[in-house]
């Protein structure tokens, strides 16, 4: 008896390792779009981890970009994010949400009704793979809160960092808001990696220059602390 007791333990806890380590093995693009839009489809929006009611730390690097009401914004990740409705707000004629995840922009889309929705251009795309985004250009600000920090492949970053330096025009901005180096080291299921101004600023590379970067302790709806670092870039050359 003794003997059977043990071995349904260690049975167990051989399974429990094997599901931990299955649940960390590289996800392919179509598992990464299954699992945002699983999340999408079984959560409300607002109970999300990174759900916040107004984008502040965003806004207040948007306005140091000097826009322009023609002036294309890309939201990357864009998710069902409030950012998008301050675009609106502004009244800016071309905004671009972009999501790997198709049920999180159609929740967006049905949140802000067809008037505001037919403000936006909606594109379904996976930045690690991308199929449309590559095709923009001239974009004056590329803004991405809480994305780049799920890639975890060398070869994904390059493809994200390359498709920002084939669409940001000369003289055009990048925020970037990422979990930074004190951050957490998963969300939702998966692993991510940390960041700080440093390592954006090689990622970036030489033409586009730091501008201003803060640490910011966002506060998830669960309450617990979540600390981003928050980053503006200035294009001053083409690559
Ligand atoms: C943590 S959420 C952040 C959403 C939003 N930016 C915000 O601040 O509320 C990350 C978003 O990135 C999207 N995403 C994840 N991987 C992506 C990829 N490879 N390409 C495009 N979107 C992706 C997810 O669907 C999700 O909506």
């Amino acid at each position: 008896m003794p003997l059977v007791r043990l071995t349904n333990v260690s049975r167990n806890f051989d399974l429990q390792w094997i599901s931990i380590i299955l649940s960390r093995m590289k996800k392919t693009n179509v598992q990464m779009k299954e699992h945002w839009n699983n999340i999408y489809a079984s959560r409300e929006v607002d109970t999300l981890a990174w759900y916040e009611e107004k984008p502040t730390p965003s806004l207040s690097l948007l306005a140091k970009c000097n826009i322009r009401k023609d002036d294309s914004v890309v939201d990357i990740g864009a998710c069902a994010s409030t950012f998008i409705d301050f675009l609106i707000e502004k009244q800016l004629t071309s905004i671009i949400a972009v999501d790997i995840s198709e049920v999180a922009l159609s929740k967006l889309q049905a949140r802000l009704g067809k008037e505001k929705a037919s403000r936006v251009k909606w594109i379904v795309d996976d930045v690690t793979d991308p199929k449309h985004i590559n095709k923009l250009r001239d974009i004056a600000v590329w803004h991405d809160r809480a994305l780049l920090h799920f890639l975890l492949e060398e070869d994904q970053k390059l493809t994200y960092f390359t498709t920002l330096k084939k669409i940001v025009k000369k003289e055009g901005y990048v925020i970037i808001a990422a979990f930074s180096l004190r951050g957490a080291r998963r969300c939702n299921g998966l692993d991510v990696r940390n960041y700080d101004s440093q390592i954006l600023t090689e990622d970036l590379g030489k033409k586009i220059a730091l501008v201003e970067a803060f640490d910011y302790t966002y506060q998830m709806p669960s309450g617990d602390a979540r600390p981003y670092v928050y980053t503006l870039f200035h294009r001053i050359g083409s690559s």
